[in-house]
């Protein structure tokens, strides 16, 4: 009842905006840390859409998440640059470390891992973004020392 009510709310306060439906699911991620899916039924009935197109936005844009976050968040440059730069070795390097794949969380809940699309760092890949900081030219030797370090 709590999302549904702070929902409203949020729904309320943006809906006035020109395309209000991105600021709205950045509003409920920034309130959660994710966009609760009890929140998609009553963003498509005030903004006329399907919950099939909501969820479309949220999907198309890798910013949103479905489900918190662990307490740590990795994410890991999937675009062209990083990509050339050995990404795709690194993404399954991680995803073997944590025993995850993209989009996944540990089972004690401590780190998570997704995919970014540039974090402006290509000269420097391939890139990644460890709780909000970015690092770059991080290989595997690297990425084990990072997680090691979060998972303390
Ligand atoms: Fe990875 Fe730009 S492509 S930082």
């Amino acid at each position: 009842a709590a999302i549904a009510a702070r929902t409203d709310e949020i729904i309320t306060g943006l809906i006035g905006l020109e395309g209000p439906l991105l600021p709205i699911l950045h509003a409920l991620q920034e309130e959660w840390g994710h966009v609760p899916a009890a929140a998609l039924p009553r963003i498509a009935d005030r903004l006329n859409l399907t919950k099939a197109e909501v969820h479309g936005v949220m999907s198309f844009y890798h910013d949103f998440r479905s489900k918190p976050a662990g307490t740590h968040v990795v994410k890991i440059c999937r675009a062209e640059a990083c990509q050339s730069m050995g990404s795709d070795h690194l993404t399954e390097a991680a995803e073997k470390a944590l025993g995850i794949g993209m989009h996944g969380t540990t089972a004690d809940g401590k780190v998570t891992l997704e995919p970014v699309y540039c974090l402006g760092l290509c000269a420097c890949g391939p890139s990644a973004m460890v709780d909000g900081k970015v690092v770059g030219r991080v290989d595997e030797a690297r990425l084990h020392k990072i997680i090691e370090e979060i998972r303390a």
